[in-house]
C-alpha cells in the first residue's frame, strides 16, 4: 500500500513506539507521592518539556489531552466561559475552520449564546486581514478569537503572526489550532507572543497540538497555555495540570509523544524542503497526466504546507476516485467529512467560493515523513486510469440524472 493520507494520521515512528513500549512497563501512578509515583513523575514531566520545547513554549504551559480535538474544545469553551460577559458573546474565527472548532463554537452559540463571527477567506482560504480587522474592531465585544495555523484540507498557511497582532492590541485572546502545522511548520510560542507584544491574557494564549500527526501515538494531544491565560476546566476530578484538566495522565503515551516531538524537531529543517520537493513533482505530474485537474490552495509554495496536495477533477466524484485509487493501492482522502456516510461538499472548498459540483471532485493527497518518491510515482501512475474511469462514471450518472 501506498500511504499519501498523513494529514489523517502519519505512521508511528520507531523511536515513539519504543518508547511507548518501554514506559508501558514504568509502575507508578505519577500523582503517588512515593518513590514509584515519582519516578513515573519524573518521565512524565521530562516528556511535557521535550514537548514543550518543540512547540517554544515551557513545561509549565503544556496540558495534556486525551487528543487535538479534546485540546481544541478545552481551549475555546475554556476562554468562552471565562471571558464571556453579556456586551461579549462574539467568538471570531476565519471561515472554513477544521470540525473540532466549528462543532464547538456552534455548540457554544446553541446552548451558551455565543455569537459566530466568520470572516471571510480568499479564494487559496487564507483569512482576509481587512476583514477581520474591521470585525475585530476596538475587541471589546469579542470573547475569542480561533484559528487554524494551516488549512488541514488544502493546506492554505495563515497569517498567525499578522492576527496574533491584531488580537494583542485589541486586548483579545487568541488559540491558534496548530494540529496540521505541527511538524511541518517552526512554531514559537514565545517567540509569536514576543513579537506581537501579547500582554497578558491577549494574542496569542493557547496554542493546540496533536501527537498522531507528527508520528506519536493517536490519543493524547497538547494544549500550550500561556501563564495568564483565565481557562474553564472543562473535565473536574483530582485537580492534576494545574487544575485545568483533571484525570491520571498517561505517562506512556506522553513519552511517545515526547519522542515523536523530539526526532521531528531535529529533523524539520531536512525533512521539511524533501516533503515540499516530493509535493512539487506530484502536483506537476497530476497537472501533467490530467490537465483539467484544478489546485486548491496556495499555488505558492511558501503559502502551503510541504506535505499538502489538494486537487479538484471537474466531473469527477472524490469519492470514486479515492475508490480507484484504493483498488490499485494508493491510499488518498476527499479531504472532507462524510455525514452518514454521504459525501458532503467541503464547507472549506465552498467558502473559498467554489461550487459544490467543484468541491464534489476533491482530493487531497498528504506526504509526511516516510513518503519517497516510489510513493509519488505510484500515484501517478495509477491517477490517468483511476480519473478515466471516474470521469466515466460522473458522465454516466450526470446523463441518468438528465434522463429523470
Ligand atoms: C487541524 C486539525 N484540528 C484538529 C484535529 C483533531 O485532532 P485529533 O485527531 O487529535 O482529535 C485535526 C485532525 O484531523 C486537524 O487536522
Amino acid at each position: 500500500m501506498v500511504y499519501l493520507d498523513h494529514a489523517a494520521t502519519t505512521p508511528m515512528l520507531p523511536e515513539a513506539v519504543e518508547a511507548l513500549t518501554a514506559a508501558l512497563a514504568v509502575v507508578g501512578n505519577p500523582s503517588s507521592i512515593h518513590s514509584a509515583g515519582q519516578q513515573a513523575k519524573r518521565l512524565l514531566e521530562e516528556s511535557r518539556e521535550q514537548i514543550a520545547a518543540t512547540l517554544g513554549a515551557d513545561g509549565i504551559e503544556v496540558i495534556l489531552t486525551g487528543n487535538g480535538t479534546e485540546a481544541v474544545n478545552l481551549a475555546i469553551k475554556g476562554i468562552w466561559w471565562q471571558r464571556q460577559t453579556p456586551a461579549r458573546r462574539r467568538i471570531l474565527m476565519p471561515a472554513g475552520e477544521h470540525h473540532a472548532t466549528l462543532d464547538t463554537v456552534e455548540w457554544l452559540a446553541q446552548h451558551e449564546g455565543a455569537v459566530i463571527d466568520e470572516v471571510a477567506v480568499d479564494e487559496v482560504g487564507r483569512v482576509r486581514l481587512d476583514a477581520f480587522e474591521s470585525a475585530l474592531g476596538d475587541g471589546s465585544s469579542v470573547s475569542l478569537v480561533t484559528m487554524l495555523w494551516a488549512n488541514n484540507e488544502v493546506g492554505t498557511i495563515q497569517p498567525v503572526e499578522q492576527v496574533a497582532r491584531l488580537t494583542a492590541r485589541a486586548g483579545v485572546p487568541l488559540h491558534v489550532d496548530a494540529i496540521s502545522a505541527y511538524g511541518q511548520l517552526p512554531i514559537d510560542f514565545h517567540g509569536l507572543r514576543r513579537v506581537t507584544d501579547a500582554p497578558g491574557g491577549a494574542g496569542l494564549v493557547a496554542l493546540s497540538a496533536s501527537a498522531h500527526k507528527i508520528g506519536g501515538p493517536a490519543g493524547i494531544g497538547a494544549l500550550v497555555l500561556d501563564r495568564t491565560a483565565a481557562v474553564e476546566p472543562l473535565i473536574h476530578g483530582g485537580g492534576q495540570q494545574r487544575k485545568v484538566r483533571s484525570g491520571t495522565q498517561d505517562v506512556a503515551a506522553a513519552a511517545s509523544f515526547a519522542a515523536a516531538a523530539r526526532v521531528v524537531a531535529a529533523r524539520l529543517d531536512d525533512d521539511a524542503p524533501r516533503m515540499a520537493a516530493l509535493r512539487d513533482r506530484l502536483i506537476a505530474g497530476a497537472l501533467d497526466a490530467v490537465p483539467s485537474a484544478r489546485l486548491s490552495g496556495d499555488p505558492d509554495p511558501a503559502g502551503r504546507l510541504p506535505g499538502n496536495v489538494h486537487f479538484s477533477f471537474p466531473g469527477c466524484e472524490g469519492d470514486s476516485l479515492l475508490f480507484l485509487l484504493d483498488a490499485a493501492g494508493v491510499a488518498v482522502s476527499t479531504g472532507s467529512a462524510c455525514q452518514a456516510g454521504v459525501p458532503e461538499p467541503s464547507h472549506v472548498l465552498v467558502a473559498m467560493g467554489r461550487t459544490e459540483a467543484d468541491a464534489r471532485g476533491a482530493l487531497r493527497i498528504t506526504i509526511g515523513h516516510t513518503s519517497t518518491d516510489a510513493d509519488v510515482d505510484a500515484f501517478l501512475a495509477a491517477l490517468p486510469a483511476a480519473h478515466a474511469q471516474a470521469a466515466r462514471a460522473g458522465l454516466a450518472a450526470r446523463a441518468t440524472s438528465f434522463d429523470r
